[in-house]
Protein backbone atom coordinates (compact mmCIF):
# COMPACT_ATOMS: atom_id res chain seq x y z
CA UNK A 1 0.00 0.00 0.00
CA UNK A 2 1.77 3.20 -0.98
CA UNK A 3 1.64 6.18 1.30
CA UNK A 4 0.20 9.76 0.01
CA UNK A 5 0.53 13.05 1.16
CA UNK A 6 -1.52 15.81 -0.75
CA UNK A 7 -0.04 19.56 0.11
CA UNK A 8 -2.76 21.90 -1.28
CA UNK A 9 -3.63 26.01 -0.53
CA UNK A 10 -6.67 26.70 -2.27
CA UNK A 11 -10.01 25.50 -3.96
CA UNK A 12 -8.88 21.69 -3.80
CA UNK A 13 -10.79 20.71 -6.99
CA UNK A 14 -7.70 18.47 -7.73
CA UNK A 15 -7.84 17.08 -4.72
CA UNK A 16 -11.66 16.32 -4.87
CA UNK A 17 -10.66 14.49 -8.22
CA UNK A 18 -8.10 12.58 -6.78
CA UNK A 19 -10.36 11.43 -3.90
CA UNK A 20 -13.19 10.71 -6.03
CA UNK A 21 -10.36 8.46 -8.58
CA UNK A 22 -9.04 6.59 -5.82
CA UNK A 23 -13.01 6.14 -4.52
CA UNK A 24 -13.68 3.87 -8.04
CA UNK A 25 -10.92 2.53 -8.23
CA UNK A 26 -9.89 0.97 -5.27
CA UNK A 27 -6.18 2.08 -6.03
CA UNK A 28 -3.33 -0.25 -3.62
CA UNK A 29 -3.03 3.09 -2.21
CA UNK A 30 -3.44 5.06 1.15
CA UNK A 31 -4.02 9.10 0.93
CA UNK A 32 -2.57 9.39 4.46
CA UNK A 33 -2.80 13.19 4.69
CA UNK A 34 -3.77 16.64 3.41
CA UNK A 35 -1.03 19.42 4.41
CA UNK A 36 -1.90 23.12 3.84
CA UNK A 37 -0.40 26.33 4.39
CA UNK A 38 -3.29 28.25 4.12
CA UNK A 39 -5.92 28.05 7.38
CA UNK A 40 -9.14 29.08 4.89
CA UNK A 41 -7.99 26.67 2.27
CA UNK A 42 -11.33 25.79 0.40
CA UNK A 43 -9.77 22.22 -0.01
CA UNK A 44 -9.74 21.55 3.70
CA UNK A 45 -13.44 21.26 3.13
CA UNK A 46 -12.79 18.58 0.61
CA UNK A 47 -10.21 16.40 2.47
CA UNK A 48 -12.63 16.82 5.32
CA UNK A 49 -15.74 15.48 3.20
CA UNK A 50 -13.41 12.11 2.10
CA UNK A 51 -12.56 11.84 5.75
CA UNK A 52 -8.62 12.98 5.23
CA UNK A 53 -6.80 14.07 8.38
CA UNK A 54 -5.53 17.80 7.87
CA UNK A 55 -2.28 19.58 8.87
CA UNK A 56 -2.53 23.28 9.07
CA UNK A 57 1.07 24.84 8.47
CA UNK A 58 0.21 28.60 8.68
CA UNK A 59 3.03 30.43 6.32
CA UNK A 60 2.18 33.41 7.58
CA UNK A 61 2.86 32.17 11.85
CA UNK A 62 6.73 31.70 11.02
CA UNK A 63 9.35 34.25 11.70
CA UNK A 64 11.06 33.05 8.79
CA UNK A 65 10.61 31.18 5.15
CA UNK A 66 13.39 29.04 6.20
CA UNK A 67 11.56 28.50 9.76
CA UNK A 68 8.46 27.39 7.45
CA UNK A 69 10.59 25.18 4.92
CA UNK A 70 11.92 23.12 7.87
CA UNK A 71 8.55 22.88 9.63
CA UNK A 72 6.98 21.56 6.36
CA UNK A 73 9.55 19.01 5.48
CA UNK A 74 9.52 17.68 9.19
CA UNK A 75 5.81 17.51 9.03
CA UNK A 76 5.33 15.57 5.82
CA UNK A 77 8.63 13.22 6.73
CA UNK A 78 6.77 12.27 9.92
CA UNK A 79 4.28 10.65 7.79
CA UNK A 80 6.52 8.79 5.57
CA UNK A 81 4.74 9.11 2.37
CA UNK A 82 6.11 7.26 -0.88
CA UNK A 83 4.65 10.06 -2.73
CA UNK A 84 4.11 13.84 -2.22
CA UNK A 85 1.42 15.46 -4.52
CA UNK A 86 1.62 19.40 -5.18
CA UNK A 87 -2.00 20.06 -5.83
CA UNK A 88 -2.06 23.80 -6.16
CA UNK A 89 0.24 24.44 -3.80
CA UNK A 90 1.94 27.89 -3.96
CA UNK A 91 4.38 27.79 -2.24
CA UNK A 92 8.50 27.37 -3.53
CA UNK A 93 9.72 24.02 -1.58
CA UNK A 94 13.27 24.81 -0.08
CA UNK A 95 16.11 22.49 -1.62
CA UNK A 96 15.99 19.94 1.14
CA UNK A 97 12.68 19.26 0.64
CA UNK A 98 12.79 19.13 -3.77
CA UNK A 99 16.10 16.69 -2.65
CA UNK A 100 14.16 14.83 0.10
CA UNK A 101 11.64 13.86 -2.15
CA UNK A 102 13.64 13.18 -5.52
CA UNK A 103 11.87 11.02 -7.60
CA UNK A 104 8.37 10.90 -5.56
CA UNK A 105 7.18 14.24 -5.96
CA UNK A 106 4.88 15.14 -8.46
CA UNK A 107 2.79 18.55 -9.44
CA UNK A 108 0.11 19.92 -11.71
CA UNK A 109 0.64 22.83 -13.50
CA UNK A 110 -1.92 25.31 -16.14
CA UNK A 111 0.30 25.20 -19.29
CA UNK A 112 1.62 23.29 -21.50
CA UNK A 113 5.33 23.44 -20.25
CA UNK A 114 7.80 24.42 -20.92
CA UNK A 115 5.39 27.07 -22.25
CA UNK A 116 4.13 29.39 -19.48
CA UNK A 117 6.00 28.76 -16.45
CA UNK A 118 4.88 30.53 -13.32
CA UNK A 119 1.53 32.47 -12.64
CA UNK A 120 -1.45 33.87 -14.58
CA UNK A 121 -0.84 31.61 -17.55
CA UNK A 122 -4.57 31.67 -18.71
CA UNK A 123 -3.78 35.57 -19.25
CA UNK A 124 -0.77 34.88 -21.01
CA UNK A 125 -1.83 31.91 -23.57
CA UNK A 126 -4.63 34.52 -24.16
CA UNK A 127 -2.15 37.44 -25.11
CA UNK A 128 0.09 35.58 -26.75
CA UNK A 129 -2.50 34.22 -29.25
CA UNK A 130 -1.50 30.42 -29.16
CA UNK A 131 -4.59 27.99 -29.91
CA UNK A 132 -3.80 25.18 -27.95
CA UNK A 133 -3.67 25.57 -24.10
CA UNK A 134 -3.64 22.92 -21.44
CA UNK A 135 -2.05 21.52 -18.19
CA UNK A 136 1.18 19.75 -17.54
CA UNK A 137 1.71 17.05 -14.85
CA UNK A 138 5.30 15.98 -13.83
CA UNK A 139 7.97 15.59 -11.34
CA UNK A 140 9.41 18.54 -9.39
CA UNK A 141 13.10 19.49 -9.57
CA UNK A 142 14.98 22.12 -8.06
CA UNK A 143 13.82 24.65 -11.08
CA UNK A 144 10.70 26.04 -10.84
CA UNK A 145 7.89 24.38 -13.23
CA UNK A 146 10.56 21.93 -14.87
CA UNK A 147 11.07 18.28 -14.55
CA UNK A 148 10.33 15.18 -16.16
CA UNK A 149 7.34 15.23 -18.24
CA UNK A 150 4.72 12.88 -17.16
CA UNK A 151 1.57 13.55 -18.72
CA UNK A 152 0.15 16.63 -20.39
CA UNK A 153 -3.37 17.27 -21.88
CA UNK A 154 -4.53 19.97 -24.47
CA UNK A 155 -7.42 22.52 -24.70
CA UNK A 156 -8.40 25.02 -27.37
CA UNK A 157 -8.32 28.40 -26.90
CA UNK A 158 -10.89 30.04 -28.33
CA UNK A 159 -11.63 33.50 -30.40
CA UNK A 160 -13.61 34.77 -26.85
CA UNK A 161 -12.48 33.15 -24.25
CA UNK A 162 -11.71 35.07 -20.84
CA UNK A 163 -9.10 33.59 -18.36
CA UNK A 164 -12.21 32.45 -15.92
CA UNK A 165 -13.36 30.66 -19.30
CA UNK A 166 -10.07 29.02 -20.43
CA UNK A 167 -8.96 28.17 -16.91
CA UNK A 168 -11.83 26.11 -16.29
CA UNK A 169 -11.48 24.08 -19.23
CA UNK A 170 -7.44 23.59 -18.28
CA UNK A 171 -9.03 22.37 -15.04
CA UNK A 172 -11.60 19.94 -16.59
CA UNK A 173 -8.26 18.66 -18.27
CA UNK A 174 -5.94 18.57 -15.08
CA UNK A 175 -9.10 16.62 -13.32
CA UNK A 176 -8.22 13.80 -16.26
CA UNK A 177 -4.37 13.77 -16.04
CA UNK A 178 -3.64 14.33 -12.58
CA UNK A 179 -5.15 11.22 -11.52
CA UNK A 180 -4.08 9.27 -14.82
CA UNK A 181 -0.79 10.51 -13.56
CA UNK A 182 -0.79 9.07 -9.67
CA UNK A 183 -2.06 5.76 -10.81
CA UNK A 184 0.47 5.00 -12.98
CA UNK A 185 3.12 5.86 -10.26
CA UNK A 186 0.42 3.68 -7.87
CA UNK A 187 1.28 0.70 -10.15
CA UNK A 188 5.24 1.67 -10.84
CA UNK A 189 4.47 2.01 -14.28
CA UNK A 190 6.57 5.33 -14.33
CA UNK A 191 10.08 4.76 -15.43
CA UNK A 192 12.79 7.46 -16.21
CA UNK A 193 14.64 7.12 -19.20
CA UNK A 194 17.31 9.72 -19.46
CA UNK A 195 15.14 12.64 -17.99
CA UNK A 196 12.00 11.18 -20.05
CA UNK A 197 9.46 9.12 -17.91
CA UNK A 198 7.46 6.61 -20.12
CA UNK A 199 4.81 4.47 -19.00
CA UNK A 200 5.29 0.59 -19.01
CA UNK A 201 3.26 -1.09 -20.66
CA UNK A 202 3.58 1.68 -23.09
CA UNK A 203 0.22 4.29 -22.21
CA UNK A 204 -0.47 7.38 -24.35
CA UNK A 205 0.88 10.29 -22.19
CA UNK A 206 -0.89 13.10 -23.81
CA UNK A 207 -4.89 14.27 -23.47
CA UNK A 208 -7.55 15.94 -25.07
CA UNK A 209 -10.88 17.47 -24.12
CA UNK A 210 -13.37 17.49 -26.93
CA UNK A 211 -13.35 20.58 -29.51
CA UNK A 212 -16.50 22.62 -29.06
CA UNK A 213 -17.73 24.38 -32.04
C1 LIG B 1 -4.64 24.42 -10.56
O1 LIG B 1 -5.04 25.04 -11.74
C2 LIG B 1 -3.17 24.04 -10.62
O2 LIG B 1 -2.77 23.68 -11.91
C3 LIG B 1 -2.52 25.32 -10.19
O3 LIG B 1 -3.31 25.81 -9.16
C4 LIG B 1 -4.67 25.40 -9.38
C5 LIG B 1 -5.17 24.75 -8.12
O4 LIG B 1 -6.54 24.48 -8.22
N1 LIG B 1 -1.17 25.10 -9.80
C6 LIG B 1 -0.17 25.94 -10.07
O5 LIG B 1 -0.33 26.99 -10.65
C7 LIG B 1 1.19 25.49 -9.58
N2 LIG B 1 2.22 26.16 -10.29
P1 LIG B 1 -7.25 23.50 -7.22
O6 LIG B 1 -6.91 24.00 -5.81
O7 LIG B 1 -8.71 23.67 -7.51
O8 LIG B 1 -6.74 22.12 -7.45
Amino acid sequence: MKKIVILISGRGSNLRAILQAQRLKAWQADIVQVITNRPQAVGIEVANEFGIPVTILDHQSFISRQEFDAELLKKTQAFNPDLVILAGFMRILSADFVNFFNGRLMNVHPSLLPSFPGLKTHSAAIAMGVKWHGATVHFVTHAMDVGPIIAQGVVPVLPEDTEETLSQRVLEIEHIIYPQALEWFIRDQLHLDQGNVRVVPAQQQFFQLPITP
